[in-house]
């Protein structure tokens, strides 16, 4: 039989399979960078760079906010203090070579902000320092209710047009799904030359706390079940974008990283799965995936990528609200309440022992 091939192209890199492990702080230690490439990671992102540690850093501001003013103190506060960053600006370069010198697969360096200013400039030094290409995280809580979308989306055009302009190395954007039409969103990304688009930004939500009537931030390892939303999307956009598609977020067990892959993904980027079971847990994916490319006659990873997405339905949108429709009128099934209603019928027509 012939071998299996579970290369893949990701940004116009060329992979020797498609689970990467996502920006987080997995690269922050080189003998973790090691197991990692050993178990069979296939790329590395770096944790995020943040804007305002960037910008705290080079004018001592962050959001043009003076320290010295005292009408900025309370919200200057609630930033993490300068030296309680994992990495300094500088020493992140640091690793970011160390990184890359510890390890023959490719590296990504990582920015995380929201605005198209002075700080983005970091970008080139993260390509001087060896990254094989950038991940640029667009993380934002819109709480200003005077911004509009157009503004938003104008501002994230504008950062993916200076980013391509100043770099050579690709660059991939990581974008939430929270935009009022994220396909439109996407295909404008993708007309500016952004060579990826990583589905999606997870949210840390914070609860609260009824006790102490308090915001209680708080932070868990996603599940399965946030994949769903991802495929959703990564089906919708196969084939209808030129550039590389990554998803990031609820790939817990091989069958998801499969899932994803027959959706559309070029690449599944997991950290939350790492975390729980350690780097051998890339060697179960990709040996998985074997398996089950074996099992199902696939014998190279371009015959299930997008096996399953949208590419040639006439009317998608049509589709997805059918869908919805036959749900939902379905939903006496999928939920089982007939057979729970029956079960408990039987029950209250036997008679008390
Ligand atoms: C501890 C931790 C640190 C993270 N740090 C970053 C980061 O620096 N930059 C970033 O873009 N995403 C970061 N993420 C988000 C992950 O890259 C990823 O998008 C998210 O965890 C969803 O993927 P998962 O379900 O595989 O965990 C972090 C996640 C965790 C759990």
């Amino acid at each position: 039989m012939a071998p299996i091939d579970l290369s893949t192209a990701y940004l116009g890199l060329r992979l020797a399979n498609p689970f990467i492990a996502g920006a987080s702080p997995l690269a922050d230690n080189l003998d973790t960078v090691r197991r990692l490439e050993d178990a069979g990671c296939a790329a590395i992102v770096l944790h995020s760079l943040f804007e305002e540690q960037i910008s705290q850093e080079a004018t001592g501001r962050i959001q043009h906010m003076d320290p010295l003013d005292r009408q900025f103190a309370k919200i200057l506060s609630y930033y993490p203090e300068p030296s309680s960053y994992a990495l300094s600006t500088e020493q992140y370069l640091e690793q970011l070579r160390r990184v890359k010198s510890a390890v023959s697969i490719p590296v990504m360096g990582s920015l995380n902000g929201t605005t198209a200013e002075a700080w983005l400039k970091f970008a080139r030094l993260i390509q001087e320092a060896g990254a094989d290409a950038l991940e640029l995280n667009m993380y934002a809580v819109v709480t200003d209710l005077d911004e509009s979308s157009l503004a938003i989306e104008r501002e994230l055009r504008q950062i993916a047009e200076n980013l391509k302009r100043d770099l050579t190395i690709p660059v991939a954007i990581k974008l939430s799904p929270f935009f009022t039409a994220f396909g439109n969103v996407a295909r404008e990304l993708d007309k500016l030359g952004a060579d990826g688009l990583v589905l999606f930004n997870r949210f840390f939500q914070p609860d609260v706390d009824i006790r102490y009537l308090a915001v209680a931030p708080h932070l868990e390892l996603s599940s399965s079940a946030e994949l769903l939303l991802r495929l959703r999307w990564l089906a919708i956009l196969r084939g209808r974008v030129r550039c590389s598609l990554a998803v990031t977020g609820g790939v817990a067990t091989p069958n998801d990283g499969i899932k994803a892959l027959l959706a559309g993904a070029d690449v599944v980027q997991m950290v939350s799965a790492i975390l729980r079971h350690g780097p051998s847990y890339f060697a179960l994916m990709r040996d998985e995936l074997r398996r089950w490319m074996e099992v199902s006659g696939f014998g190279a990873l371009a015959d299930v990528r997008g096996r399953l997405s949208l590419s040639n339905m006439e009317r998608p949108s049509a589709f997805e609200r059918a869908q919805y429709m036959r749900t939902l009128s379905d939903w006496s099934t999928w939920l089982g309440y007939e057979a729970s209603i029956r079960a408990h019928e039987e029950d209250e027509s036997k008679p008390p022992s």
